[in-house]
Formats: structure tokens, sequence, C-alpha cells
């Protein structure tokens, strides 16, 4: 399932890669007596990720696009420029920057205990989640004014989310954003597009959770807890006093269509540990169902 959807995002991803190319190529190409010609051919190419990249046609994708089909040991290597200032494994030292373990997910220039950091950072507010990192790491000035991060930053968008997708790794794991659709010339309608879900659908398929969910407003908590307005609310949050894994506990962030749709794929990769013993829903439209059923019992 992952395998096919990481292939039907990459391919999707290299046709608007290859129409946005073509494009900033003639664009090029009527330039081309102009003092703004190419040094040297592949230049537009290399441009098309980038921001703001001349000729105005290179927008760049989505984040969460590029960190669908971002990968891992890349970031790992685009780390290599971190590394001057930053560790990032478990228990790592401070250095020039703080440790850097577990950040996806943590407060803003609070995390790394007895790093000084500058006031602007330590004042800043928030929480280290995909978009802001994707910001701070585009320039670290324009996030933050007087950081102490003397870094000019990454300009491309997919090195960042590569680094984000390896430091998501470290520690955190907080589930990916939904891919948005991107418009790409000739391509397929995206596989990555939010399936519309059937509430009236949805509650026959919640038939297979009633062994252990209640879902109307005031029900018991049973083996799990009563599910009544859990859309929106925080992963894990206060149930009537149930008693959540550690696992789910620990995972944060809010139950959204995201979040729901992969907890519902499988909730053991979701939350290792969980306490729920259900193998998962794996036909995406049936998850869209009973999430648009969740949704309506609030
Ligand atoms: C020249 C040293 C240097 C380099 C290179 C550098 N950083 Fe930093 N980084 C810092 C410093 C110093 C801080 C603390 C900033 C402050 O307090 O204003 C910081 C802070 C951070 C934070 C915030 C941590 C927190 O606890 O809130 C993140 C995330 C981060 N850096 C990621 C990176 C990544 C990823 C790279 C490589 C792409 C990188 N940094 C490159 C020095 C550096
Ligand atoms: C065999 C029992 C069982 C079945 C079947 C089951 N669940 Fe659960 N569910 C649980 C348990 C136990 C938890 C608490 C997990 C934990 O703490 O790790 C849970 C937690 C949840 C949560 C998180 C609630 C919160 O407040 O964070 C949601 C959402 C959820 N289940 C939805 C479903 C849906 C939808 C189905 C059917 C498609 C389903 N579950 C099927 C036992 C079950």
């Amino acid at each position: 399932m992952d395998d096919r959807f990481n292939t039907i995002a990459g391919w999707t991803l290299f046709g608007g890669i290859v129409a946005l190319g073509l494009s900033s190529l003639s664009a090029h190409y009527f330039l081309a007596d102009k003092e703004h010609r190419p040094e040297k051919m592949g230049y537009a190419i290399e441009g098309v990720v980038e921001e703001g990249a001349e000729g105005g046609a290179a927008a760049e994708l989505p984040l969460a696009n590029l960190l669908a089909a971002g990968d891992v040991a890349k970031g790992e290597a685009v780390f290599a420029k971190c590394k001057a200032c930053h560790t990032a494994e478990q228990g790592g030292a401070n250095g020039i920057g703080p440790n850097l373990y577990g950040i996806v997910g943590k407060p803003v220039g609070k995390h790394a205990a007895g790093f000084a950091y500058s006031a602007d950072l330590a004042g800043h507010g928030g929480n280290w989640d995909f978009a802001t990192l994707n910001e701070w790491l585009k320039n670290p000035k324009a996030f933050a004014a007087g950081t102490k991060m003397s870094f000019a930053g990454l300009p491309k968008g997919e090195d960042r989310a590569n680094v984000i997708l390896y430091l998501n790794s470290l520690g955190s794991n907080l589930p990916l954003p939904a891919p948005e659709a991107v418009p790409a010339a000739g391509a397929a309608p995206a596989a990555t597009a939010a399936l519309v879900g059937d509430a009236a659908k949805g509650e026959a398929i919640f038939a297979k959770c009633k062994a252990c969910h209640t879902v109307d407003q005031g029900g018991a908590n049973g083996i799990g807890p009563n599910l009544f307005g859990v859309y929106g609310e925080a992963v894990a949050g206060d149930r009537g006093g149930y008693a959540f894994s550690d696992a789910l506990k620990g995972h944060g962030g809010n139950w959204d269509d995201a979040t729901l749709d992969q907890w519902l794929t499988s909730p053991a990769k979701f939350a290792q540990g969980t306490k729920m013993t259900f193998a998962g829903i794996s036909d995406a439209q049936q998850r869209a169902d009973v999430i648009a059923y969740l949704k309506s019992k609030k």
C-alpha cells in the first residue's frame, strides 16, 4: 500500500517537474539574447524546485508533497551541512547549536537542556512542526531575526523536506501531512487527492469497531475509549478517564483527516505499542467513510 502510494506520488511529482522544467526552459529560450542567458545548460532544470527561480514558472511543490516523496537517507546526507554545529543522536552533546534528537514536534527554542538559546528563538513560541521547520531552514534569520544560527538556509525545498524527514526519524516519528493534489499537465488525477467520505457507509463499517468502541454522546468506555467528538481532539486526550497506552499518549498531535487515516490504516504503525489490537482498514475509501462518520458524531 505505502509502496504503491509512493510510486504514484513519485510519478505525479516527476510529471510536474518535467512540465515545469519544460516551461522554464522555454522561458530561458526566449530570454536567450538578454543578460539573463544561462551560463550552462541544465541551470533551468536545477532551478525548478527552487523558489523564485527566474521566469516565474517554478512554483515550489507543497511541503506535504515534498515530504511524501522525500527520502530519509538523502536527508541524512543533507545533514552533513549541519554537523559542524549540531548532533542529532539521542543524548548527543550540544555544540555551537543544540542537540536535535526528537526536535520535531517540540517547542521552538526550548528543547535542548542546558543550551543557551538566543532570546529571539527562545521567545518565538510555537512548536517545530513540519511547516515551522521548513520556514526556519529556508531562512533562519527571517524566522527569528536575532537567531544565533549563522546558517544561510537551504534554498531547495527538496533538501529541506529530506532533512526534516531525517530529523523526524530520530525520536519523533510524527505522521506526515497528507500530500495535496498537484495539477500536473497530462498527469492522471492525483491519487493523493483526498477521498470524499460517506458517513452512512462509514456507520456500516463502524460495526467492526463496536466490539471495543461506543460513539454516541455519553457512551461508556469499553475496551477502547468512547469516540464521540474525537475528530479534532488531541490524540489520546481526556476521554472520560480512559487509560490510554503510553504509546498513544506519547504521540502528540490531533485527530484530523490525515492522522485518522494513518491510524486506521495501521494502528500499530501509527503508535508502536498501542493497545488497539485492530489490524487496520486497507481500503482508503472505507477509511474515508469511517472518518466522515466519526466527524458527524459531534
Ligand atoms: C554554524 C552553526 C550551525 C549550522 C551550520 C546549523 N545550525 Fe542549527 N542552530 C545553530 C544554533 C547556534 C542554534 C540556536 C539558535 C538560537 O538560539 O537562536 C540552532 C538551532 C537550530 C534548531 C532549533 C532547535 C531548537 O531546540 O529549537 C534547529 C531545528 C536547527 N538548528 C536545525 C539545523 C539544521 C537542520 C541544519 C542544517 C541544515 C542546521 N541547523 C545548521 C547553529 C547551526
Ligand atoms: C479490539 C478492540 C478495538 C477495535 C476493534 C477497534 N479499536 Fe479503536 N481503540 C481500541 C483501544 C484499546 C484504543 C486505545 C489505544 C491505546 O491507548 O493505545 C483505541 C483507540 C482508538 C482511537 C483513539 C481515540 C483517542 O481519543 O485518541 C480511535 C480514533 C479509534 N480507536 C478508532 C477506531 C475505529 C474507527 C475502529 C474501527 C474501524 C476501531 N477503533 C476498532 C480498541 C479497538
